[in-house]
């Protein structure tokens, strides 16, 4: 199976959990990694891995394997990114348990944080579980990028997603539209450095 049936079949079985179309564009995925510099003691773990549309652009910034973690819940599609990344250490598992499994690991310092979760269609629980996640990490001198589809820009779940960043992490930075991504889509980065 190739990657677009992958994430069909994923979409499928949990359209709210999927909360995309089509894995992301290699445009989308350059910005998602632009400005980002992982290293030994400078992580970069990715929330929501997919079929890997971002870890491609990643992949090309990595040092090595080891500045890499990766989490995605749908253990299918962790098997079919890890063939295609074999050397990436990809789990399954849910976000909402990433600073546990960060821990044990015994890792070095997370520094950046991308994530391709859904946060506009999952339930607002999930979310804050997730974000939670999210502020464990988000030590002086950290990055979070996402991404929003435009046409859920305005909804309630992506405005309350912005609005509760801004007020810990100050305002967001916002990319141009990306129209070159199915649907067009923004990153949204919040750092604290
Ligand atoms: C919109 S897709 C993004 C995939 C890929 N990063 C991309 O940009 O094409 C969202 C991904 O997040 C995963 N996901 C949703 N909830 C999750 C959770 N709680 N923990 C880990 N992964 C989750 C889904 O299974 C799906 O693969």
């Amino acid at each position: 199976m190739n990657e677009k049936s992958h994430f069909l079949k994923a979409l499928l079985k949990n359209p709210l959990g999927v909360g995309a179309v089509t894995p992301s564009s290699k445009k989308l995925a350059e910005l998602m990694v632009a400005g980002i510099e992982p290293g030994h003691d400078a992580l970069l773990l990715e929330l929501g891995v997919g079929t890997g549309a971002l870890t491609s652009a990643i992949s090309d910034i990595l040092p090595d394997a080891s500045c890499y973690l990766g989490i995605e819940i749908d253990e299918k599609l962790v098997g079919f990114v890890r063939e295609k990344f074999p050397d990436l250490n990809i789990l399954t598992a849910d976000a909402c348990t990433a600073s546990d499994l960060h821990l044990k690991l015994a890792l070095g310092n997370v520094r950046y944080i991308l994530s391709g979760i859904p946060f506009v269609s999952l339930p607002k629980k999930v979310c804050e579980n997730i974000l939670c996640e999210v502020d464990a990490f988000m030590d002086k001198g950290s990055l979070f990028r996402t991404f929003q589809y435009i046409h859920g820009f305005y909804t309630p779940p992506a405005i309350r997603l912005r609005e509760r960043m801004n007020r810990r992490y100050g305002p967001v930075e916002t990319s141009p539209v990306v129209l070159n991504n199915l649907p067009p889509a923004i990153t949204l980065t919040w750092k604290t450095l």
